[in-house]
C-alpha cells in the first residue's frame, strides 16, 4: 500500500493538530493511507504538546528564540522536515513567518481563520469580527514567501447573523477549519488535486 507522510507544525492548543491525528493518522483513502510521522513546536509549553504524544507522535521542539537568526530557525526547521521525508508539511496554528528558505525547500500548506484574501495576520478572527464582515470562514492556502498569501485551496464561508456573539462566531469558524484542512490534505496526498503547483 502507498503510504504518504506529512508533518504538521503547530505553536499553540493543537486542536488542529488533533483532528488531523483523528481524520487521518494512518487512515487509509483510496488505497493510500496517509500518517503524520512528524511534529515540530516551537513553543516549550505549547498544548498542542500533549495532543501530540497521546496519538504516539514526540513533538520535536525547536525554541525559535535559542536560534541567532529567523534565518538559522528555517534552516533547523528544513533539515528536520526533510531527514522524515515527507510528502507534505501541514502548518497547524504555527505562528512563524517563514523565510524563502523554508518556502522554497518545502511543500506546505496553512489553515487560516479568514477569507483570504481577507484579514490576513495574527489576529483574523478579531479583525474580521470587529470589521462587521457579513461573511467569515476559514481557508487553506499553499504557503509562500507572503505571510497568508500563497495560492488558496480550500475556503468554506458561512453567513453571519446578526447578534452573533464573538465565541459563536470563533466557534463557526473553527469548525469550518476542521473540515476543510483534512479534506485538503486528502485532496492534495490522494487525489493528486492542485498537484501542479
Ligand atoms: C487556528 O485558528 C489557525 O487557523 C490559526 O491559529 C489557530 C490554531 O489553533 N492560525 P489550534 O492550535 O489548532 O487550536
Amino acid at each position: 500500500m502507498v503510504t504518504k507522510k506529512i508533518a504538521v507544525l503547530f505553536s499553540g492548543s493543537g486542536t488542529n493538530l488533533e483532528n488531523l491525528f483523528v481524520k487521518l493518522h494512518n487512515k487509509i483513502f483510496n488505497g493510500v493511507k496517509i500518517e503524520i510521522v512528524l511534529t515540530i513546536c516551537n513553543k516549550e509549553n505549547a498544548g498542542g504538546i500533549d495532543k501530540s504524544l497521546k496519538y504516539g507522535v514526540k513533538p520535536v521542539i525547536l525554541k525559535h528564540k535559542e536560534f541567532a537568526s529567523r534565518d538559522d530557525f528555517d534552516k533547523k526547521l528544513v533539515e528536520v522536515i526533510k531527514n522524515a521525508d515527507v510528502d507534505l508539511c501541514v502548518l497547524a496554528g504555527f505562528m512563524r513567518i517563514l523565510t524563502p528558505h523554508f518556502t522554497k525547500n518545502v511543500k506546505a500548506i496553512n489553515i487560516h481563520p479568514s477569507l483570504l484574501p481577507l484579514f490576513k495576520g495574527a489576529d483574523a478572527i478579531r479583525q474580521s469580527y470587529d470589521a462587521n464582515a457579513k461573511k467569515a470562514g476559514a481557508s487553506v492556502h499553499f504557503v509562500n514567501e507572503e505571510l497568508d498569501g500563497g495560492e488558496v485551496i480550500a475556503q468554506k464561508s458561512f453567513v453571519r447573523e446578526v447578534n452573533m456573539n464573538y465565541e459563536e462566531y470563533e466557534a463557526n469558524i473553527h469548525k469550518i477549519e476542521y473540515e476543510i484542512l483534512p479534506k485538503a490534505v486528502v485532496e492534495l496526498l490522494v487525489n493528486n488535486n492542485f498537484i501542479s503547483r
